[in-house]
């Protein structure tokens, strides 16, 4: 049996002894406990369960997870034991790809890669987005970031933090200050430490715009960070830091001439739009 046969029949079991007026049904917790997998484990499964439309999805915090048959019969119950619950119970599939012009048809391709860059488990897969300006790439970027929270891949209020490289492109210090953080010192004009995007956008996503501005120096900075996810902010010894970010970049310049080998032997999913 695999794994998420195996989530689906404890949900339909366990849903069956569910007291609506107590509990409104399973968290992704109780089942990796139970069946002893990692929570982003179950939770990805429960949400692949819930896109096939097999159970339910609450969306309150915590998210829950209910049996389809037993929600159908319980339905009444549900709404007399809370009003506005039902209008949180997600029935049906609501994929944020539909809303892009062209995801069944011109961009179906790329949607689907994109799709692959959020669901890859357990943490994602860095992505490439290459077009010419007005193609769409900021907000296919945000649809990424709005799939990966619909499929449960990452939490509803995971971060979603965006940084133009072409801001300070002229002034990699400034640029790596902005992106890793910095402690007091660091260079002049540092008067306190400070926390970089990194660490704003863990647990979610960092899109990191006109990647081919990025100097080699930053893209240099990044691979580590890629590779093993640590890093240290400017002028810090000592202790690395981890952050567990996922990546979306955006060029509209042809990568093998603007970004290093390293660099892009690194982003595994290259999509042009
Ligand atoms: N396929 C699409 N469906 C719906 N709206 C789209 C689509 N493509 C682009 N748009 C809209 O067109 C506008 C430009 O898109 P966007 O800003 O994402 O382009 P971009 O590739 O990031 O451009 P730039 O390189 O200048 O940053 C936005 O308002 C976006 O919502
Ligand atoms: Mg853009």
């Amino acid at each position: 049996m695999t794994n998420k046969e195996r989530v689906f029949n404890l949900i339909k079991d366990l849903s069956k002894d569910i007291n609506i007026k107590e509990k409104k049904g399973l968290t992704a917790q109780e089942i990796a406990k139970k069946l002893n997998l990692r929570r982003n484990v179950a939770s990805h499964l429960l949400n692949e369960l819930y896109k096939e439309g097999k159970i339910i999805k609450i969306n309150t915090r915590p998210v829950y997870f209910l049996d389809k048959e037993v929600y159908e019969k319980k339905a009444k119950e549900f709404k007399e034991t809370a009003k506005t619950l039902d209008s949180t119970v997600k029935v049906s599939n609501d994929d944020p790809f539909t809303k892009l012009i062209g995801y069944n048809g011109s961009l179906k391709t790329q949607v689907k890669l994109c799709k692959s860059a959020a669901s890859y488990p357990p943490n994602g897969l860095p992505i490439l987005l290459i077009g010419n300006t007005g193609v769409g790439k900021s907000y296919i970027a945000q649809l990424i970031y709005e799939y990966a929270k619909s499929i449960g891949a990452i939490d509803e209020n995971a971060p979603y933090v965006i940084f133009n490289c072409a801001e300070y492109a002229n002034n990699p210090e400034l640029l790596s200050a902005n992106l890793f953080g910095y402690v007091k010192g660091a260079f002049t004009g540092a008067d306190k430490d400070k926390p970089g995007l990194l660490e704003e956008a863990d647990g979610g996503y960092l899109f990191l715009d006109e990647v081919h501005r990025l100097p080699p120096e930053g893209q240099e900075k990044l691979f580590l960070f890629l590779d093993k996810s640590i890093f240290r902010r400017l002028g810090e010894t000592g202790n690395w830091r981890t952050a567990k970010v996922r990546f979306i970049f955006a060029t509209t310049e042809d990568p093998e001439q603007t970004l290093t080998k390293t660099f892009l032997r690194r982003i595994p999913l290259v999509v042009n739009i």
